[in-house]
């Protein structure tokens, strides 16, 4: 301060205090300036107050108001006529002062580190007047700093990581360390850095923090881990400094520094030759005392006599090697192995390539074990072929199997019935050669898979199996016939020359070549001016008309047999009866009411189910009607027309239960189907005439109670049979009839002894009886006769 320059300032003077460190001492400075000023001879001038700062030390620790500085006017006399006033901050809280002598104490501890400074006004009054002798102004009350705040880690503690290895002085990681205390006075604020744990392996710079690794070839696999204390110490690490301490935990980070090694120079397994491809032989592991990415390996067959049969590959979790089997292992063949196995680590570093080597070998013997083998036969399959005509015990063909095994036992062959349950095979136990036990049937079977076994002599739980295919040959043993039951109309109005029907024919045989037909009519039917037949030459024949005027009421069906001839060497040939039914057509050549009416009566019945039914009902009275005519007439030469109608009807009747898909209700050979006793392909052979005419019969009148008999055992059949169509026949027929069935033929065996009587019965019961001989194969033929 320039004293000289504040001539100015010639009323206050201000005496600030300095207290020295005991803060107990005080010096008052106090300077008057009256003198020079009014010397100078200027005008006098009010100023306001010189303001200056006090001086106040912090963390005043005495029971008395620690005394701050004292305020003097130079108005004041000292008479008491001027009284002090402090305000702003802290005034009258922290600082009074005395309003007669000026004096500032401070009434409280002051901490710098929370306030460094306070602003305060003063201002000096007529205590009569209350007015101010000056100005207010403004002075500063500084808080001079002491070493109360140590140095403190507020990111403490720290963990930081290098590796392994690092070279002396790496740096590891810096620590910091701020006190609270004035950084611009003193050293209370200024830090030094030691270490007081974790020498020698590491140091700290004493003015930056930094740590730094300390020694040469620190190895984490001696030890990964250490903990450092660090200490912070302020007034730059002199006695009396105040001092903060933190931990610092440093982690050694793995490097590749440790080559795999395998513990043992030498390795030996043994393992059974019977040990499927694909198995586990062994696991070996090459140590490796580095971590992770460090420790994983590779490993290798190098060399040996097991390259191509063993296979080593890694498991990536434990980082073995694995030793499987490649290919079979045959005891008989080679019983040991020996590998060269070399591990090596995955990721290696440069750096420490000079310590050798980053990999190992070591040898694995493998030594095979026999195993009691089955018999093994020449071929995992054979094929052979046989023709269907072979007789009963002609040779196929030969298996041979044998046993692998040094003792080579004889071998005993069988095969197995599991996959010939029909024993259509035999084995010789000895020689293996296979032979028909039974006649073929290449349309049943047309290739048998079977198993053979081979089975040692000696041992008989060591079985072998080979498989054969045995393929049958076709020969020629299957007649042609038609490929469909065809359902052929021909019309009233239809013109000669014209197709009805184009017919075609299967055969269950399987030529080579394929089939070749030929169509004609029989020698019989050659002469037919009704209808002619055209083979077309393509497996095909057209059936045509060769007059016209067909007439219903004339004749209503006709049957036409057709002769069919295969190519085969013998060919076979068979007769074929195609039914035509002669139908009254429109204009356009679509069959409108033919015969049986059912055939043409459109799918759409079912809407009217109800209404079917009174259609029926209706049928049958006209029915009833027509009995009761004929019985009057009594013409006989009518019977089989006038029988074949009613039968119809009541087929017509049937068709309410067959239901609305049942188009084919009224087919008598579909119901005839249902008895199992007869062969519906016989049929086919017979002429029309004789099919029409005569049909197998009973030859004798059966016995009432027999033929009850056959009727119910017919009825259970059907009613447990799910396959039979959904005819209701029997149940109509069980319905229809007052009292019994049996009761009701039963009268027929007076029949033969008074033909008048036994007419007109059978006109009255002879719809029904014709119906039930029809499904049971006893025509009323017989009853005739
Ligand atoms: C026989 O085996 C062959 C394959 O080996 C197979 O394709 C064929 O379906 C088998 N035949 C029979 C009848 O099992
Ligand atoms: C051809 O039709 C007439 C008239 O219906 C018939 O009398 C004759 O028996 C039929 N011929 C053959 C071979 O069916």
């Amino acid at each position: 301060m320039k004293l000289g320059k504040v001539e100015f300032c010639h009323f206050l003077q201000i005496i600030a205090l300095f207290l020295c460190l005991s803060g107990m001492n005080q010096a008052e400075l106090s300077k008057s300036r009256s003198k020079p000023y009014f010397q100078s001879g200027r005008p006098r001038t009010k100023r306001s107050w010189v303001w200056n700062q006090f001086f106040v030390l912090e963390e005043y620790m005495g029971t008395d108001p620690l005394y701050v500085g004292k305020l003097h006017s130079d108005v004041d006399k000292g008479d008491g006529s001027i009284k002090y006033i402090l305000s702003g901050e802290g005034a009258s809280s922290i600082f009074i002062i005395d309003e007669n002598t000026g004096d500032i104490h401070a009434t409280k501890r002051l901490d710098r580190e929370e306030q460094a400074y306070y602003t305060l006004r003063a201002q000096a009054l007529d205590r009569l007047t209350n007015k101010p002798v000056e100005p207010e102004s403004e002075f500063v009350i500084k808080i001079q700093d002491i070493n109360d705040n140590e140095p403190k880690f507020l990111d403490g503690p720290y963990t930081a990581g290098v590796p392994e290895m690092s070279p002396v002085g790496t740096s590891v990681v810096q620590v910091t360390a701020t006190d609270a205390d004035d950084p611009t006075y003193g050293n209370s604020a200024r830090v030094v850095y030691s270490i007081l744990q974790g020498q020698p392996y590491f140091s700290v710079e004493p003015k930056t923090g930094i740590i730094k690794t300390a020694l040469p070839n620190m190895d984490r696999e001696a030890k990964d881990q250490y903990l450092l204390v660090i200490q912070a110490k302020d007034m730059v690490g002199q006695n009396g400094g105040l001092s903060g301490t933190t931990s610092v935990t440093v982690t050694l980070t793995d490097v590749n520094d440790n080559p795999p090694r395998f513990p043992r120079r030498s390795y030996q397994y043994n393992v059974p030759e019977s040990l499927p491809v694909a198995s586990v032989v062994a696991r070996i592991k090459a140590a490796d005392a580095d971590v992770g990415p460090n420790a994983e390996m590779e490993y290798k067959i190098v060399d040996g006599d097991g390259l191509g049969v063993f296979k080593i590959s890694v498991d990536k979790d434990t980082q073995e090697g694995i030793i499987t089997i490649q290919k079979e292992l045959d005891f008989e063949a080679k019983t040991s192995y020996t590998l060269r196995i070399e591990a090596a680590n995955k990721h290696v570093d440069s750096h420490f390539q000079s310590l050798g080597p980053f990999s190992d070998m070591t040898t694995v013997k493998i030594i095979v074990e026999d195993v009691d083998e089955p018999p093994v036969f020449t071929s995992r399959l054979y094929s052979m072929v046989v023709s269907e005509a072979a007789k009963v015990g002609t040779i196929i063909g030969t298996v041979a199997a044998h046993d692998p095994d040094v003792s080579n036992s004889p071998v005993r062959y069988s095969i197995d019935r599991n996959t010939d349950l029909e024993r259509y095979f035999n084995i010789d136990a000895n020689t293996g050669v296979i032979t028909t036990a039974k006649s073929l049937d290449r349309e049943t079977n047309a290739v048998h898979n079977i198993t053979v076994l081979a089975m040692e002599s000696q041992n008989p739980a060591q079985i072998g199996r080979g498989y054969v295919a045995i393929t049958i040959l076709d020969i020629n043993d299957n007649a042609p016939e038609f490929a469909m039951e065809y359902e052929t109309t021909v019309c009233e109005n239809a013109q000669p020359g014209q197709v009805i029907q184009k017919i075609s024919a299967v055969d269950k045989d399987d030529p080579p070549s394929g089939h070749q037909f030929y169509f004609s009519l029989t020698a019989e039917a050659a002469n037919n001016h009704n209808f002619t037949l055209q083979d077309n030459k393509d497996n095909t024949a057209s059936v045509l008309t060769r007059r016209n005027g067909f007439r219903r009421q004339e004749q209503s069906v006709f049957y036409l047999p057709i002769f069919i001839v295969d190519s085969g060497s013998p060919s076979l040939s068979s007769t074929n009866t195609l039914t035509i039914r002669v139908c009254d057509c429109d204009a356009d050549g679509i069959a409108q009411t033919c015969n049986a009416e059912a055939y043409i009566l459109p799918a759409g019945l079912s809407t009217g189910a109800l209404i079917a039914i009174l259609a029926c009902v209706l049928t049958l009275l006209v029915l009833v009607l027509l009995i009761v005519t004929m019985r009057r007439r009594k013409k006989e030469p009518l019977i089989f027309d006038e029988e074949r109608d009613i039968r119809e009807n009541i087929v017509r009747y049937d068709d309410e239960g067959g239901g609305e898909e049942d188009t084919e209700a009224f087919d008598m050979a579909a119901l005839r189907n249902l008895n199992i006793i007869r062969d519906t392909k016989t049929r086919r052979d017979v002429t029309p005439e004789i099919q029409f005419l005569s049909r197998p019969t009973f030859k004798s009148i059966p016995d009432n109670v027999i033929f009850r008999e056959f009727i119910w055992e017919r009825l259970k059949e059907a009613d447990v049979d799910p396959c039979a169509p959904p005819y209701d026949s029997l149940q109509t027929y069980a319905f229809e009839g007052n009292g019994s069935v049996a009761e009701s033929l039963s009268s027929l065996d007076s029949i033969s002894s008074n033909s008048d009587q036994n007419y007109d019965y059978l006109s009255d019961w002879g719809p029904r009886f014709k119906r039930l001989a029809d499904m049971y194969g006893t025509g009323p033929d017989s009853f005739y006769s």
